[in-house]
């Protein structure tokens, strides 16, 4: 199968975000979970945390967020350091709902581009910091990905991600590395931690189990087939096997 991932995530995020979904997050993650940012994610509190404290951004600094999704993530960390944030996706259904959330957060100094890992459209030395949570397993070129995140960032300028290594390549997914250490040196990056975040593998496995549990609620709330949804939940199950650590990047260019 040859997903279409710019298709499935603009439908994905033309809708409004699962209830079930929120449900099933809070259940996990407790209060760790970030309710009130709408991810879609498994980024938690910890590690939104830890992504503001290492951008080392200063009052009106520059930051990036790639794959950005609904906004939440980026949203919350230019809040936090007084940055201005630009985000960027493949869906322009996400960025839709990333300038409605900036406007509810307050965050003036945010705007939304439609862009890829590959071509985020943005210039050269134009940011201080870069972020991408959850996202970067859907760049089908993972060292095409790195070299753009240098060639964004400006001299001294910090990359926070996080994302997985894998032991295989997982069913219906874009190419995945073992170890992306040696993709962001060869594209300019000084790695500077490397990090399994905390008790990844249990939450997440709970997570598929309890959308399992209830892939009636999640069908009916999407319009899904629940035999479709169901399979695509056990195919998340199996590639999860292939994951060997989900890791937080700081790294420096
Ligand atoms: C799991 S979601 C994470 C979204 C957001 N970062 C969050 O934490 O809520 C993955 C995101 O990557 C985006 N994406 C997928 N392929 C992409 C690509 N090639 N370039 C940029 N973004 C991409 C999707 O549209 C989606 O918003």
């Amino acid at each position: 199968m040859n997903t279409d991932w710019k298709a499935t995530f603009t439908a994905t995020f033309g809708a409004p975000a699962s209830a079930v979904s929120a449900e099933i997050w809070a259940e996990v993650y407790g209060d760790d979970y970030p309710a009130e940012l709408d991810t879609y994610s498994f980024v938690t509190r910890t590690d939104l945390h830890r992504i503001a404290t290492e951008a080392r951004l200063e009052p009106g600094g520059r930051l990036a967020d790639i794959g950005c999704g609904r906004g939440g993530p980026g949203l919350w960390v230019a809040a936090r350091t007084y940055a201005t944030l630009t985000g960027v996706d493949i869906a322009e259904t996400a960025l839709a709902s990333a300038r409605r959330r900036a406007e509810a957060m307050d965050v003036e100094a945010a705007e939304f581009h439609v862009g890829s890992f590959a071509d985020t459209g943005l210039d050269d030395a134009s940011f201080d910091a870069v972020m991408s949570v959850d996202a970067l397993l859907f760049a089908p070129d993972k060292q095409r990905a790195c070299a753009e995140f240098a060639r964004i960032l400006a001299p001294g300028g910090r990359l926070l991600v996080t994302t997985w290594d894998f032991d295989g390549q997982p069913e219906n997914r874009p190419p995945q590395v073992p170890d992306h250490r040696p993709l962001l040196e060869s594209a300019g990056f000084e790695v500077l931690s490397y990090e399994e975040t905390p008790d990844w593998r249990a939450r997440q496995q709970r997570t598929a189990e309890l959308s399992l549990e209830r892939v009636a609620d999640l069908a009916a709330e999407s319009g899904a087939d629940p035999a479709q949804l169901r399979a695509s939940i056990e195919l998340v199950l199996r590639n999860q096997e292939l994951m060997t650590r989900r890791v937080l990047v700081i790294a420096r260019v």
